[in-house]
């Protein structure tokens, strides 16, 4: 402990949208994202301390088919920390279920579900709208939020689903988005447990605050939607340095919740020997 802060008490890693194809085959036939997610799958093994739940946040295939799972299932396989997964635009529910298929709250339908993990409920919104890219919390969707956040008022609830609830500025992406964020918004603002909501599908880190809870998106294993604030058609993706996030709760009382970009392939370390228990006066 240092400074009355301890190592986090509940640490979640999210990765998003690993667009897995069957093997052998590149997303856009450039994109070696099996090689992507191979790589992301040995830094969670590797880090320090070991997250509790690593969550998967959409588009767990770029195309769905039997195949595409099977290889993402494999690809997962040698992941070392429970996963848990919710659909992204690029998925199918039912081939989804069937690669992966404990632990929703629904037998049949979206792929909501919950885990509570110490004083944290980890909380996997179904977001998708079969046959669209944007995406919407239905009313089934809606009513199952609200009986899992009305069941305490104490505990914190970080939130997870593919679609963002808010824009970002790249507009061809923003047209995707979640479509009925007020609703969820006006959920939100009546249980001031839900700490976060954390998204994807834009495939780069994003950071604001939405119905008072902090809100972000997840950068990608792999491709990076390019950062055009100019709306210059057509969309286009970018290789960048992969990275993913590490939500941590920290103290004793969970009160602070920070989120964690860790990008992982390092140009290079400096040793900071004595800083740590310096502190900020000198
Ligand atoms: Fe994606």
């Amino acid at each position: 402990m240092i400074g009355g802060i301890s190592a986090p008490s509940v640490l979640i890693a999210q990765i998003s949208d690993l667009h897995i194809k069957p093997v052998g085959l590149r997303a856009y036939r450039r994109v070696d994202t099996a090689a992507a997610l191979a790589r992301c799958v040995k830094e969670l093994n590797r880090f320090a301390p070991r997250p509790d739940l690593v969550v998967i946040s959409g588009d767990l295939v770029d195309a769905p088919s039997k195949a595409a799972y099977d290889n993402l299932v494999e690809l997962l396989s040698p992941l070392e920390i429970p996963f848990a997964a919710v659909p992204g635009n690029h998925d199918d529910r039912d081939l989804m279920r069937t690669a992966i298929p404990d632990g929703y709250a629904r037998a049949t339908g979206a792929l909501h579900s919950m885990r509570a993990i110490r004083e944290v409920d980890v909380v996997l919104l179904d977001s998708v709208v079969p046959g669209c890219d944007y995406g919407t919390l239905d009313a089934e969707a809606l009513a199952w939020l609200e009986s899992v956040l009305a069941a305490s008022s104490a505990r914190a609830a970080l939130l997870f689903m593919h679609h963002p609830p808010f824009v970002t500025g790249i507009s061809h992406m923003d047209l995707q988005n979640l479509r009925n964020a007020d609703d969820l918004a006006a959920m939100l603002r009546r249980h001031s447990r839900a700490r976060l909501v954390a998204a994807g599908h834009v495939h780069r880190a994003a950071l604001t605050s939405f119905a008072g809870a902090a809100a972000t998106i997840c950068p990608a294993p792999n491709h990076a939607v390019t950062l055009d604030l100019n709306a210059r058609w057509p969309p286009s993706f970018v290789i960048e340095p992969p990275a993913f996030h590490l939500h941590a709760s920290l103290g004793s009382t969970s009160s602070t919740n920070v989120t964690l970009s860790l990008v992982s392939q390092t140009i290079g370390r400096v040793t900071g020997e004595g800083q740590a228990t310096r502190g900020v006066c000198r």
